[in-house]
């Protein structure tokens, strides 16, 4: 069970994550800026391995859906075609007397600047009418700096992919139904942002566009609510955690006919991190309209030409790294009475998956887990650590979330066999060298994080 308080979780998460050299903030020692982090060693690499496990997930393992890398910048007739121009806005309110600017839409969530415990208002300023406040970064593009020049940071992945719709159907062998994937960075000049990765204002998506038959999206749609589901419980993230948010008529954009929010349980409750929409053909009309190019597909039994429908899941890389580390931040009191804070990370997640200890730096045994781990790094994601007490380097490796941990002592000198210590049971045990590779893959293969909070009893 975790010790932690709720309103302390939020604060621990990010303390962990910069003392470990996952998350720092962008900018930092001018002050940070902007509601922008960087990733540092061990968050670059969680990333990384976020980001190839989607795309296996939604490419890879697929034969119905191909790859795309589309540009940031774009012609700004796409965003005039897609509706951003017009309509990604967020309804915006200034406060007269302290000059804050809040989303007239999430006043109650929002917090005065100068009495930070109330609302905004609390100030004694008077709230302006909302306006709308268009979300997309504005930039040049080229040497003339007229508005001819301007262009935008893209706002979502998505419409990179409707625009290459022809060109994929023309030079690749797919067919209706098939599904483009992208992962990218994404940009949106959010008025309010926070709760770290969060709600940033640069960030990066993992959205792929699934092009099915008119008629047949709504099974997709639920075909592809499920898969989402299973690939959020395949990174081990507790289903408890984890539920769907149905959006209601009302709430639909104009251009969907259903979407569902994939919602984890975040310190602050349940919030959004993915979204699956069924967009219509909406997106491809407004483009072929705008371009005049035609974008749709030859139906071989009606031998008509059709705009195909779309379901569309959009997941934020950060936020998906956001609610793996808050799922797996655990303090704990040890059998032995410590305390420890350890990352319960699914060990295909883990940075590290594997410590190389030797117990001291003599007797020949940094020499035989140099060796060992030489043939463990074959396969694992390793580091050798050889300073401080035992105990000290576990915890280190309890806190990034390294799942194992082979220690290299007096016995491994006489027997050849070396301690294997489990972060979640903290359980260790004797094993050949020889064996580790299979036991390790094994316990990768069917690890249950629901177990790995259990303390095991004194
Ligand atoms: N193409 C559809 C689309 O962009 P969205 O709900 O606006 O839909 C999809 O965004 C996902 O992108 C969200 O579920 C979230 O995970 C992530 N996201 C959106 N805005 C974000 C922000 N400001 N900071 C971090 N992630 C964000």
């Amino acid at each position: 069970m975790s010790e932690i308080q709720m309103s302390d979780f939020m604060g621990r998460v990010v303390a962990l994550s910069k003392r470990r050299g996952f998350v720092y903030p962008s900018s930092e020692i001018y002050g940070g800026f902007q509601a922008t982090y960087d990733y540092g060693p061990l968050g670059a690499e969680l990333k990384r391995l976020i980001k190839a496990d989607w795309w296996q997930a939604m490419v890879g393992n697929r034969d119905d859906v191909v790859g795309l890398d589309a540009s940031i910048l774009m012609s700004p007739r796409v965003w005039e075609a897609s509706g951003h121009v017009d309509g990604f806005n967020d309804p915006m309110v200034d406060c007269k007397k302290c000059k804050a600017r809040f989303r007239a839409d999430k006043l109650d969530e929002s917090r005065c600047p100068e009495k930070p415990s109330k609302q905004p208002g609390a100030c004694g300023g008077e709230l302006t009418e909302p306006r709308q406040f268009n979300m997309m970064f504005k930039t040049k593009a080229g040497p003339v700096d007229d508005s001819a020049a301007t262009c935008y940071l893209r706002p979502e992945t998505a419409q990179g992919i409707f625009v290459n719709f022809k060109n994929v159907m023309e030079t690749t062998r797919v067919k209706i139904p098939f599904g483009i994937a992208q992962i990218g960075k994404a940009f949106r000049n959010e008025i309010v942002t926070g709760n770290q990765l969060f709600r940033m204002r640069e960030f990066e998506q993992m959205e792929m566009e699934f092009f099915c038959a008119p008629g047949t999206e709504l099974e997709w749609y639920r075909y592809w609510r499920d898969e989402r589901l299973r690939w959020w419980q395949e990174l081990g993230i507790r289903r408890e955690r984890l539920k769907f948010y149905e959006q209601t008529d009302e709430e639909l954009a104009h251009y969907a006919n259903a979407c569902a929010d994939v919602e984890y349980e975040y310190p602050w409750g349940f919030d959004e991190v993915e979204g699956i929409a069924s967009r219509t053909d909406y997106d491809l009309k407004r483009h072929a309209e705008v371009s005049g190019r035609p974008l749709a597909y030859h139906d071989l039994e009606s031998k008509q030409w059709i705009v195909p429908y779309v379901v569309e899941p959009s997941c934020g890389v950060d936020r998906c790294f956001l609610t793996i580390l808050c799922d797996a931040y655990d303090e704990q009191t040890k059998p032995n009475g410590e305390k420890r804070t350890v990352l319960h990370l699914h060990p295909k997640l883990a940075p590290i998956q594997l410590g190389v200890f030797p117990l001291v730096k003599k007797d020949g045994m940094p020499e035989i887990a140099e060796r060992i781990r030489a043939d463990l790094k074959r396969t694992f994601r390793t580091a050798y650590d050889e300073g401080g007490s035992i105990g000290k380097r576990y915890s280190r490796l309890d806190e990034i979330g390294t799942p194992w941990g082979i220690t290299i002592d007096g016995q491994t000198v006489e027997d050849g066999t070396v301690t294997l210590r489990d972060r979640d049971a903290m359980t260790q045990e004797r094993v050949q060298p020889e064996q580790l590779t299979a036991i390790l893959l094994e316990r990768l293969a069917g690890y249950d994080r629901a177990k790995a909070a259990i303390v095991p009893e004194a």
